[in-house]
């Protein structure tokens, strides 16, 4: 059992009207709380139910159904009444045990993300930012996007390990398109990961959580990106690159390939005289994907694939071919079907 600090009906105005008490988890079945916001609850646990409306700046959306739970909030598919389309809502985690201000601060993250991708409209395979608002007084903040239709790299790898060859290379291809759209826009990722990467139905890729990209050049004064798919240099404070995504598309692809990350296991912050693979690489993976995997995984950011036209140029020669049937060995979602069906533009 564990002690909770809850938000309670008849608050202090001066703490935005909340007041906190301390109750048991779980809570006993005669304990009857009075929530002035949608009920929230702690760890693992939904915290809307579905039908909750929710009113942002420019529309009002109901709950459907919980998507996902993430490091900043939890991910629910939610419809515009305006539009009746569904929309996929980003909240933010519910106030726990945190001051006001603390959780001011938190969802301040999430309004810097919801700029930051007004700032990254229209790139084609990146789900377009389409409002933001707060739930009742408690000032928990959410987002709402297109929602992806698909399922993450993460689930796809884990139903088809190992990936074959040509729809791992599909995937690093069509996120090599889309971090070239960003790119252009003088924008790095800094977290292309499985989890942030999905395979829709038809085989097209989307790359989410581009809210917390970093303009390319500036210097991050806290380690970011995530263990194993972040490169050296995010953990250095340096200045930031296109070749930092490319690290990530790396260590990407081998975890297609492998099921494992090159630098599993490595502590960071990386001295420079590390090895991918410490416990040697046995997976079948043949000679070209295996060297042009391990430049990208390079420490040093100079001997990458350069983002703009190297990586470009060595994925090119590995896709198939327009016209060309799918393989046998095809999964399901199918990204190959993305070059077969002649839509890439590397
Ligand atoms: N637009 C969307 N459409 C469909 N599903 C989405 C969408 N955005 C997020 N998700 C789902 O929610 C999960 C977490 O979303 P997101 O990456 O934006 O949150 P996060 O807080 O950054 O999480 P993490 O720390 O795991 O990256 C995704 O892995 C995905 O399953
Ligand atoms: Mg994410």
């Amino acid at each position: 059992m564990v002690l909770l600090r809850t938000e309670h009906a008849e608050g202090d105005p001066d703490d935005g009207g909340i007041a906190h008490q301390t109750v048991r988890w779980p809570i006993p079945c005669h304990t009857v709380l009075t929530f002035h916001d949608p009920p929230s609850f702690p760890c693992g646990v939904v915290s809307l139910l579905p039908g909750t409306l929710l009113n942002g700046c420019a529309g009002t959306y109901r709950v459907v159904r919980a998507l996902d739970k993430g490091g900043m909030g939890e991910i629910f598919v939610g419809r515009d009444l305006a539009g009746g389309r569904e929309v996929a809502i980003k909240l933010q985690t519910a106030r726990m045990f945190e001051t006001t201000g603390e959780y001011g601060d938190y969802g301040g993250d999430l309004s810097q993300e919801f700029n930051r991708m007004r700032d990254i409209l229209d790139v084609r395979g990146i789900p377009r930012v389409l409002d933001e608002g707060k739930v009742g007084r408690s000032g928990r903040r959410f987002l709402v996007m297109e929602l992806v239709n698909g399922v993450t790299a993460a689930q796809w790898i884990e139903d088809n390990l190992p990936v074959p060859r040509a729809a791992a290379v599909s995937v690093i291809a069509q996120l090599c398109e889309i971090l070239g759209r960003l790119h252009a826009k003088q924008y790095v990722h800094c977290d292309v990961t499985a989890r942030n990467v999905m395979i829709q139905c038809d085989g097209s890729v989307r790359l989410l959580d581009v809210g917390i990209s970093v303009p390319v050049g500036e210097a991050q004064p806290d380690p970011c990106g995530s263990p194993g798919y972040a490169p050296p240099e995010q953990h250095r404070g340096s200045e930031l690159t296109p070749q930092v995504d490319v690290f990530s598309l790396g260590a990407l692809l081998f975890q297609m390939l492998t099921g494992k990350l090159p630098y599993d296991g490595v502590e960071y912050p990386f001295d420079g005289t590390e090895q991918p693979f410490p416990g040697g690489l046995r997976a079948e993976i043949d000679k070209d994907l295996r060297a042009l995997g391990l430049s990208m995984v390079s420490l040093d950011p100079l001997e990458r694939p350069r983002a703009a036209d190297e990586l470009p140029e060595y994925l090119r020669r590995m896709l198939p071919a327009p016209g060309t049937c799918a393989l046998p060995n095809a999964t399901v979602p199918d990204p190959t079907a993305y070059y077969r069906h002649g839509l890439g533009e590397l």
